[in-house]
């Protein structure tokens, strides 16, 4: 299912021609896992399953977001489509970053599925169960998903080091970003730091920057431009917000069925997510039960209860709405062809009003 959130309105040319460098750097990225595999199968086969790890997420499907942001960069900076290698690699390069982060993330965050299957970590483990190996499962499974992710990491930054300078050089502030606010928020849920403003930094952070404002600015330093910078990091700011406030509400509303990924984690993990630092601002009893030094075994169920009911869920809609909002006015402003910033308002809504 690949690209379903992010599939912009049929027929625009300028939809069509995003459409279709996506699709080059999905073809990139298999190109390269085949590559992986047969050398690997050629040096005796045991290595090989680790590149299987990587290509099970990649071909689990995902929304690619990234690469979509990335390409719609460059294109809307001015970048040929008639040439398009660098931005495919570097749109390929962002993919294979995210199936890193994910696998680590679900280590961090203890989940079981991703993309509707089972995670790294968890299928190794059971592995271990299974065959009686030794030593202890767990510690197996996210071993192997430790080197999984680091794979993949190794594969994303070899597709950019071919990349112009200034691209390199986003590319490692969006990496160190990624990295800085996942680190936040594994401290932030330990140390039940209940505060809006760190949340929103690291939701900025782990979203804004990392999702939207630096892969359209990658992808417009790979068209030369650096001159739109100002204007994703705006944008980027205010819709990467209200992803990251949407895909706290789709943890505590969603279906995991349709999301592919469990909801109620957020709760059950003591993560300190903008919607919870909001209705621990609105609601004493959110603040009582997330403040309180060791929660009883049902606490995660009361919150995930409480947090449905205290009307914090009301609110965040409202917020999502607004950052939406300002998000389109920042491109109704901005220096760019008249079909791009119908595709960015486009993709704003459609990132900030996602069911998974
Ligand atoms: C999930 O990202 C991780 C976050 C930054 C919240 P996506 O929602 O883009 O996940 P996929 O790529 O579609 O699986
Ligand atoms: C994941 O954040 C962020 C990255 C992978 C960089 P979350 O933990 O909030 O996302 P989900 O809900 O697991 O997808
Ligand atoms: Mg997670």
């Amino acid at each position: 299912m690949p690209l379903s959130t992010t599939s912009p309105p049929a027929g625009t040319e300028a939809a069509e021609i995003r459409r279709r460098l996506v699709a080059d750097a999905e073809d990139r990225i298999h190109r390269l896992l085949d590559l992986e595999t047969e050398k690997w199968t050629a040096a005796g086969g045991r290595p090989a399953e680790l590149v299987a790890s990587v290509r099970r997420v990649v071909d689990a499907g995902g929304k690619r977001l990234r690469p979509a942001f990335c390409v719609t960069g460059y294109l809307s900076a001015g970048g040929d489509p008639g040439s398009g290698d660098d931005v495919v690699r570097a749109a390929a390069a962002l993919e294979l970053l995210h199936v890193f982060a994910l696998i680590h993330d679900d280590v961090l965050d203890d989940s079981a599925v991703r993309r509707g299957v089972e995670t790294v970590h968890s299928t190794y483990a059971g592995d271990h169960l299974r065959r009686g190996m030794l030593g202890e499962p767990r510690r197996y499974g996210e071993g192997v998903a430790i080197l999984a992710g680091d794979l993949a990491h190794v594969y994303a930054d070899g597709l950019a080091a071919q990349l112009p300078p200034a691209a390199r050089q986003i590319w490692t502030e969006l990496r160190t970003e990624m990295i800085v606010g996942q680190f936040l928020d594994v401290l932030a849920a330990a140390e039940a730091l209940m505060d809006v403003q760190t949340a929103r930094w690291i939701a900025v952070c782990k979203s804004g920057h990392y999702t939207i404002h630096r892969p359209l600015t990658l992808g417009a330093a790979v068209a030369g431009r650096t001159d739109l910078n100002g204007v994703f990091q705006r944008y980027g700011a205010l819709v990467g917000e209200a992803f990251q406030l949407r895909d706290d509400l789709i943890d505590v509303t969603g279906d995991s069925g349709i999301t592919g990924k469990p909801t109620g984690l957020d709760a059950a993990r003591h993560k300190m997510t903008l919607l919870l630092a909001l209705a621990a601002e609105k609601d004493d009893r959110v603040r009582k039960l997330v403040g309180a030094p060791a929660r009883e075994h049902d606490a995660a169920e009361r919150l995930h209860t409480l947090l449905r009911e205290c009307g914090v869920v009301d609110d965040v809609e409202r917020l999502i709405q607004e950052l939406v909002d300002d998000a389109c006015a920042v491109i109704r402003e901005a220096p760019l062809d008249r079909e791009w910033r119908e595709e960015l308002i486009e993709m704003a809504h459609r990132v900030a009003y996602r069911d998974h």
